[in-house]
């Protein structure tokens, strides 16, 4: 058989076919309410507490706990491997696994996503296998054992071409393989790229398989080896357990260092966990936990030297952004896995619960450098200090720090805002652009009338999301002005949030968000079976994306104009020179980010 475009072809499938009618093909069923039971064929039992739910079309045993789709279940059925059954049920439901026409740019994309699923698949059977036996013992060692099913763990045998030739027998051209990262070109020949591994499957924020960590299962180095970098999987835009996190409920992001911390902290009941990829942060993964979240976030390190350098490192990424970052360091030599292992999930959430403020980690960490009691060590502390307060977008925000800084510094406010100052040129020359307009924040509030072109700018966005949604991960919500396109977008975020593992989009709950206004309905049933006039859909959001950041960054310069014309009449100079300036390193940014000036 050969691999295409499974996702596609397993949403058709369970459309053609219903739990009730795949299981019946195997043994009758005995109506209860709105469920059907039977005795499981899973394990022995006297009473039937096998049940299987036509609305979910999911079925689950409730004696022995095997549960899942229809696949699954032809799966344990047959003891077959995931595309096997694949392969069965298609067949049953007149479906060719053949690749039909797809979007442009969409075809390799989900051929890869395919694979990866299919390999997992493989890696996950083997864990259970004899072969996989080491692993299994070392989950078991470190209690870890529940993360098998939870986050789909597997093993890479220890061969050279386990994988290769598995796959390869299922019709996957070793090409694809290398392009997936799952193997590799050697001298001879292709060969896996993960050998003798526990096989961690990392997700993106939708769910879907983009990468694997794999670790040795002894002390040998690396001690992981994580899928090479290519277009799915690149580590500095995921968060290890940001689907499962952002799905939890809970009310902040706790961001940990590692695989196992996030794995052995869910089994243990606490929410949100997400971990980044052992590379430092970025401002890609700090806009992840900004859009899935809800504006809190703690980040928890280790409390060695390695982990508070970790800890500044974050903070002074995190200060751009606009949420409550908070910070907790884990005593020496401890990590949340092993804290989560002695003492439960509960006292993680205690450490999480007495996290500090950035402000006042980032003020401990630049006290423990410099002594402020000595008049050189005071300035290098306001350098520093400034240097990060530089960085905060918020005006309101800014003067609260502002006087904390001072406060805890013991001088005048006066003093510290005029290091500011100095520290904000730095900044600008640092980055070889205009400063953070000083005065943005206060001005944000007066909105203009929206122009046609950011209207159409926002649809087009829009129309191109619904029909690959890995490119909502590109677009900027706070750019979404236009109510319609807003509610649009709010809705399409509520339809990603209930979509199933299996990646059907729920276009009914995204109409329903709409649902009283018809224009959008009309909107939205046009987008969605007109395929968008656009050869690359992710460049041709990316473009749109940056007219309406454009376009927002002129309005704000109109604002600033209008406070410029407002100060001037009060006769206020040093508000006008504040203006001026804000004025130019904004008309500046505008020609050279976004190639615009202010006259059309
Ligand atoms: N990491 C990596 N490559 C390595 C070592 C670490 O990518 N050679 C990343 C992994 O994402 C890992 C994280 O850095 O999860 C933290 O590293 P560490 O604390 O060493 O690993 P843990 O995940 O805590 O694993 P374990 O508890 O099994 O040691
Ligand atoms: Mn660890």
């Amino acid at each position: 058989m050969s691999v295409e475009d499974w996702t596609g072809a397993k949403v058709r499938i369970k459309e053609a076919l219903s739990i009730v009618s795949v299981v019946e093909a195997y043994f009758p069923l005995r109506r209860s309410g709105k469920n059907f039971t039977a005795l499981c064929p899973f394990h022995k039992e006297k009473t039937p507490s096998f049940t299987v739910f036509p609305e979910s079309d999911t079925f689950r045993c409730f004696g022995c706990g095997k549960g899942g789709d229809i696949f699954t279940f032809v799966q344990e059925m047959e003891r077959v491997s995931f595309p096997e059954a694949m392969e069965i049920l298609a067949r049953r439901a007149g479906i060719s696994l053949e690749k039909k026409g797809s979007a442009p740019g969409r075809g390799l994309k989900s051929r890869l996503l395919s694979i990866l699923e299919a390999a997992q698949d493989f890696y996950a059977r083997s864990l259970k296998g004899p072969q996989g036996r080491p692993a299994r013992e070392y989950l078991e060692r470190r209690g870890l054992s529940r993360a098998v099913e939870a986050f789909g763990l597997g093993f890479a045998p220890p061969s050279w071409t386990a994988l290769v030739e598995k796959l390869g027998a299922m019709g996957v051209e070793p090409d694809l393989l290398v392009k997936a990262g799952l193997a590799k070109k050697g001298d001879l020949g292709v060969h896996d790229y993960f050998r003798n591994r526990l096989m961690i499957p990392i997700r993106d924020a939708l769910g879907r398989i983009v990468g694997f960590g794999g670790r040795v299962l002894d002390d040998s180095e690396p001690k992981y080896l994580n899928s090479p970098e290519n277009t799915l999987f690149s580590k500095g835009k995921l968060l290890f357990g940001l689907h499962q996190a952002r799905k939890s409920g809970a009310d902040r992001f706790l961001v940990v260092e590692g695989y196992t911390d996030v794995m052995a902290a869910v089994l243990a009941g606490v929410k949100g966990v997400v971990a980044g990829l052992g590379t430092s942060f970025t401002a890609d993964q700090a806009r992840l936990l900004q859009r899935y979240g809800r504006g809190k976030v703690v980040l928890l390190f280790d409390g060695d030297q390695a982990g508070w350098k970790a800890a500044e490192r974050a903070l002074d990424l995190f200060v751009t952004t606009q949420m409550d970052v908070r910070v907790a360091l884990l005593r020496d030599g401890t990590d949340p896995a092993d804290l989560v292992r002695d003492r439960g999930g509960r006292a993680l959430e205690e450490i999480a619960d007495s996290a500090r403020p950035a402000l006042k980690v980032k003020l401990d960490l630049v006290f423990s450098r410099n002594d402020p009691g000595d008049p050189a060590g005071a300035a290098q502390a306001a350098r520093e200090i400034t240097d990060y307060l530089a960085k905060v977008p918020d005006p309101v925000r800014l003067e609260k720090m502002l006087q904390e800084a001072a406060s805890r510094l013991g001088v005048s406010q006066e003093a510290l805002a005029g290091a500011l100052r100095a520290a904000t040129r730095r900044d600008r020359r640092r980055r070889k652009g205009p400063a953070h307009p000083a005065p943005q924040g206060e001005l944000l509030h007066k909105v203009r009338s929206l122009s046609a072109v950011e209207v159409q700018a926002q649809e087009e966005i829009l129309w191109a999301v619904l029909h690959d949604l890995s490119l909502l991960g590109e677009v900027s919500p706070e750019v979404f002005r236009d109510p319609g396109c807003r509610r649009i977008l709010e809705g399409i975020y509520k339809a990603v949030e209930t979509m199933g593992e299996e990646g059907s989009f729920p276009w009914e709950t995204l109409l329903d968000a709409v649902r009283d206004d018809q224009s959008l309905v009309d909107k939205i049933a046009y987008w969605r079976n007109v395929v968008p006039p656009a050869k690359d859909f992710s460049q041709w959001v990316k473009q749109n994306d940056k007219t309406l950041r454009g376009c927002s960054l002129k309005r704000e310069i109109q604002a600033l104009e209008e406070e410029l014309r407002r100060a001037k009449e009060a006769g206020d100079r040093a508000r006008v020179l504040r203006f001026r300036r804000g004025r130019y390193d904004l008309i500046r940014r505008l020609k050279l980010e976004f190639g615009m000036g202010m006259e059309e």
